[in-house]
């Protein structure tokens, strides 16, 4: 496989399959009963939704893994290369409510969703962690161009020019929208700080029956280690030729304050710096520790 470069779409860097379909991306028209999970990649979208396919099936893990929801396609806007179908292939053939993913910024969501109101999930990951984390993925994620070295990626995180474009922009954009637009915005340090709380806060937004009993459950179903070991959250099931797992496993390490292994002093230093310039317009509650 080769991997796909990135080409511009309304500013954005996009993979080079994703702008070849941009218009069936755009026109999609969701059911006012589907649910969006938007992220930059690496903030936790995974965990969001087994999170969400669970509290749909009340805690039942069978189900979930018996009823495919909509949770298990990929990106609204990915397109694998054959035989993997593509994200809106498999939406067609599913009945709403779904469960659709997407790592695109707010600008670049289908217009539908803002249309039929339909309910948004935003998670979002402190910088650092999220930029090691994607250091990673990019390794084993054969679609995606070299990530090169760590350095370098650093610079190209800063700039803006990875895949799904800016963080800033990301998490600046969703934040902004989050009230007007009735988005939940969550954070990666918070669920993992205090999993119970912002669980029911997701219970609460989609107005789903879970008793607190169920809730606890679904923390248990949802730690690192129990996703890391489930065929259906590992992401075992795609193959080696676009994930390479040896490379990087899927679920590397799912914790909070990584990056004080992969920041030298000064990276961090010119990271800080830019960082207070790129974010002095905004307070997102980022904690780069728990
Ligand atoms: P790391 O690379 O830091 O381990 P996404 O699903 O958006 O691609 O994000 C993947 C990141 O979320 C990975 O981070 C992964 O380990 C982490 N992750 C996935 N499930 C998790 C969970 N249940 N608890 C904590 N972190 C999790």
């Amino acid at each position: 496989l080769k991997r796909f470069p990135l080409i511009n779409v309304q500013g954005i860097p996009l993979m080079s399959t994703i702008a070849a379909n941009w218009k069936s991306v755009s026109e999609f028209s969701p059911d006012p009963s589907d649910l969006l999970i938007a992220t930059y990649p690496k903030a936790g979208t995974t965990w969001a939704q087994e999170i969400v396919d669970l509290l749909l099936h009340n805690g039942d893990a069978e189900m979930c893994k018996r009823a495919p929801t909509a949770v298990r396609i990929p990106f609204l806007e990915i397109f694998s290369p054959p035989p993997i179908p593509s994200g809106l292939e498999l939406l067609k053939e599913m009945k709403p409510p779904r469960v659709i993913k997407t790592h695109m910024p707010i600008q670049l969501v289908p217009k539908g969703f803002w249309d039929n109101k339909c309910k948004v999930i935003y998670v979002a990951r402190n910088a650092k962690d999220n930029v090691v984390s994607y250091f990673y993925f990019d390794q084993m994620n054969l679609t995606h161009p070299e990530p090169g070295s760590w350095d370098g990626y650093i610079q190209k995180f800063m700039k803006g020019q990875l895949s799904w474009g800016s963080w800033y922009d990301h998490v600046k954009g969703y934040w902004r929208e989050r009230k007007e637009r009735n988005i939940l915005y969550l954070l990666y340090e918070d669920m993992k700080e205090n999993p119970v709380r912002e669980i029911k806060k997701i219970r609460q937004y989609l107005g789903v029956l879970v008793s607190d009993d169920v809730i606890e459950r679904i923390v248990q179903l949802t730690s690192f280690k129990t996703m890391k070991d489930n065929p259906m959250t590992n992401y075992s099931f795609i193959p080696k030729f676009l994930f390479d797992q040896s490379v990087s496993p899927f679920m590397r390490k799912g914790e909070v304050g990584d990056w004080v292994h992969h920041f030298t002093p000064a990276q961090s230093q010119v990271f800080d710096e830019d960082y207070a310039k790129q974010m002095k317009d905004v307070d997102i509650p980022f904690r780069f520790r728990i």
